[in-house]
């Protein structure tokens, strides 16, 4: 999604924007801008594609002590050099934007009719135009009067031509945080772009303004009073964001999930139990109550909750449904009493998320829990009780570590419900004990990486592939065939695979790669015969085989053995050889690991 920098200084600010800008590629966009303020004229420079070609088009001989800079997803209008922001109106204004305007058109049209010419096809074109109608002489009451008619989700970043120290941002619906510097202050959509000049912030609050200049700062409400708002040491380093020795961010991450899993445990638990309160003090209380569990998030985070739904059940006994957060909050749902509402979110800015929880009608609800990987994120700030998983940033677009975190977390939540509800000591040491190998055995998987990478080459040229999975492991399926196509553009569907027989069979042939994982388990059998229907058809099976759940003939099969011997941490240690698989694919197919095209990591828009 679109990231925004901006900066005010006493020293030249285009080299930090454009490297706020390299920091927030990861967050997924199309094309960027930078405009900065000269001897009070305003200057822009535009690029589509990458931050490095807009880099080279700055002028070197450009230096301007405040600027804005903008990283677009597109929305409103096709990627293209006109489109990309800073939006200027009649050379004074200059603005950036990050969200949706929804009533953009009614604004556009009056605009037109006061004689604004409009030069792109944008949403964010019209708020510069309708800042500049009302702007006479102070910047922050012009741009209050505009936020006050616009309808939708915004973060802007404001300067106007004739005061060079000033910038105005605000925030409704997207994120926005305040960087604080030894004479020079700066904005931006997440603190990572800011880590190379400060680790001092602030996190605006839904409908916050804010007016920085070089030396001082002042947050204001949404009803224009202002106000204080906490200042933040960061322990994130500059340098924690890099690819290290790694090719690319997503096998940096996917190398990384051992440490992210012992981190999200660490504290947590001891050799045979969770420990109390992990979700806060108020959580034993709301936890006593609950007598079923609603969990709403969305893509990979989503089938982690789908995993937890058949833990959950299966241990507590008590129903749990999982929802996608874009359905969930746009109908009307059956509450029943005592339900605990869980979202789940890697960046905790997903907006279908965030809108699912902010309509919530709590009085329907025992309480509500988010699991979430970044603490000074919305969804943080706005749940009752929160666990961090702890993954450390996350900057490859696929999902990896955030997810099995989140299944380590899920672990830690159905235990720490089942607790105060007299759950079997014995189950819960079990698991507990498997969740303190699980390190240990993730390191353990990550040696397959060779042999992953050789069978990688047979999806090179496919253009379908199917994923397959029984009970807990067909949402790993889900996930599994989620990897493969955001990243190596192969479109792979998954399914339960008692559900081929009832139509997916039919697209079965040599062309056709299954992909299967076979845990040791209750339903082995049933599995293996779903695999001998694929089999008869000419389908060529991937297989992903746990201890003890070895094909008797694998014939012409492509097995890889995973040498771990699990009941409940089974389908963590599952996903690691498919992350691997679409990893492989990927780089084999020239794609752009890190930043699949059309996507974004953070979906602050609906
Ligand atoms: C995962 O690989 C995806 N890129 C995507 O589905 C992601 O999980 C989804 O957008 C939800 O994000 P969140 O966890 O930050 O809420």
């Amino acid at each position: 999604m679109c990231g925004i920098v901006g900066a005010v200084a006493q020293r030249d600010v285009s080299s930090i924007l454009i490297e706020g800008l390299r920091r927030l590629e990861y967050r997924g966009y199309d094309s960027a801008g930078i405009a900065l303020i000269d001897d009070n004229k305003l200057q822009r420079f535009r690029a589509l594609g990458k931050v490095n070609e807009l880099a080279v088009k700055v002028n070197p001989n450009q230096a301007g002590a405040i600027g804005i800079a903008h990283t677009r997803w597109a929305t409103h209008g096709v990627p293209s050099e006109n489109n990309a922001h800073p939006h200027f109106s009649r050379q004074k204004i200059a603005l950036v934007h990050n969200g949706i305007i929804e009533n953009y058109k009614d604004i556009r049209t009056k605009l037109l009719a006061d004689g604004y010419e409009f030069e792109s096809e944008t949403d964010t074109e019209t708020v510069a135009h309708l800042i500049e109608s009302y702007f006479d002489g102070d910047l922050l009451a012009a741009v209050q009067k505009a936020v006050d008619q616009l309808e939708g989700t915004f973060g802007l970043g404001v300067i106007v031509s004739d005061d060079p120290n000033t910038l105005v941002a605000c925030r409704k619906g997207s994120p926005l945080v305040v960087g604080l510097g030894i004479k020079e202050n700066f904005v931006a959509s997440d603190v990572s772009a800011l880590l190379p000049v400060t680790n001092r912030f602030i996190y605006l609050e839904e409908g916050d303004l804010v007016v920085i200049s070089q030396n001082d700062y002042q947050v204001y409400d949404a009803n224009g009073e202002a106000k204080e708002l906490t200042i933040n040491t960061t322990e994130l380093s500059a340098d924690a964001i890099n690819k290290g020795n790694y090719k690319h961010y997503m096998l940096k991450e996917i190398h990384e999930q051992a440490k992210a899993v012992a981190d999200c445990l660490e504290g947590r638990i001891s050799e045979n139990n969770v420990l109390d309160s992990v979700f806060g003090p108020e959580s034993e209380r709301i936890f006593k109550q609950v007598e079923q569990i609603q969990i709403v998030a969305c893509g990979t985070s989503y089938h982690a909750g789908y995993v937890a739904k058949y833990w959950i059940e299966e241990l507590l006994g008590r129903p749990c449904a999982i929802e996608v957060a874009s359905e969930f909050r746009y109908r009307q749902s059956v509450v029943p009493k005592d339900t605990l509402f869980v979202t789940l979110s890697q960046s905790g800015e997903t907006a279908d998320t965030l809108a699912a929880l902010r309509n919530l009608p709590m009085e329907d609800y025992c309480g509500s829990v988010s699991i979430c990987n970044v603490p000074e994120s919305s969804l943080v700030r706005e749940s009752s009780l929160v666990l961090m998983t702890r993954a450390g940033p996350e900057i490859g677009v696929a999902s990896t570590k955030a997810f099995t975190t989140q299944l380590v977390s899920l672990l830690l939540l159905a235990i720490s419900i089942g607790k105060v509800r007299s759950m079997d000591k014995t189950i819960i040491s079990d698991i507990v004990r498997e969740l303190i190998a699980l390190p240990r055995q993730i390191e353990s998987l990550l040696f397959l990486d060779k042999q992953i990478e050789a069978i990688a080459e047979n999806f090179i040229d496919k253009h379908h592939a199917l994923f397959l999975g029984r009970g807990v492991h067909y949402p790993i399926a889900m996930e599994g065939a989620l990897k493969l196509k955001e990243i190596s553009y192969i479109h792979a569907e998954a399914y339960p695979a008692g559900e081929l027989k009832h139509g997916p069979l039919a697209l079965v042939d040599a062309e056709m790669p299954v992909v299967v994982v076979t845990p040791n388990d209750g339903l082995l059998e049933k599995l293996h015969s779903n695999m001998q229907e694929v089999k008869a058809r000419g389908g060529k099976l991937y297989v992903f085989a746990h201890q003890g759940a070895k094909l008797e003939e694998p014939g012409e099969d492509v097995v890889v053995e995973m040498d771990c011997e699990t009941r409940w941490t089974t389908p963590i240690l599952s996903t690691i050889p498919l992350q691997l698989l679409s990893y492989y694919v990927a780089v084999q197919r020239g794609t752009d690991v890190d930043q699949p095209r059309n996507l974004a990591k953070s979906v602050t828009v609906e």
